[in-house]
């Protein structure tokens, strides 16, 4: 499965929502760095966030178990499966939230705004 995937610090930089339709279009045109925007593949077994720091990358995380929050992701495009046990509400699993650690696509591509913890709702949960 290939995971396109993109900081949110980007977003909140450049002042783009993760509601934006050419949200990838613009990271693409953007010039942005390997570990802000990129992609890797996920092999068979690896947890989302597991396949990241396979491919080199440093993606926020603290419990690695679903209680924290730290590692939410939103997904933009393709099926990830919300996790049974977790931290996050059903408004935020709607929205495509999900916890890096303990979840996996489930789509050949994925697109993923990594680092959500920044997120209002989610840093609420943080606290
Ligand atoms: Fe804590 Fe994923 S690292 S929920």
């Amino acid at each position: 499965h290939r995971v396109e995937y993109l900081d949110y610090e980007v977003l909140d930089d450049h002042g783009w929502s993760l509601d934006d339709d050419d949200l990838f279009e613009r990271a693409a045109d953007a010039d942005l760095s390997e570990s802000d925007h990129g992609e890797f593949v996920v092999e068979p077994g690896e947890s989302l966030l597991e396949a990241a720091e396979n491919s080199g990358l440093a993606w926020p995380f603290a419990c690695r178990g679903g209680a924290c929050s730290n590692c939410a992701v939103a997904v933009i495009d393709g099926e990830v499966p919300p996790p049974t046990s977790h931290v996050l509400s059903s408004e935020m699993i709607d929205r495509g939230i999900r916890l890096s650690c303990i979840t996996t696509p489930v789509t050949a591509d994925t697109k993923i705004v990594y680092n959500v913890k920044h997120l209002p709702e989610v840093e609420e949960l943080l606290l």
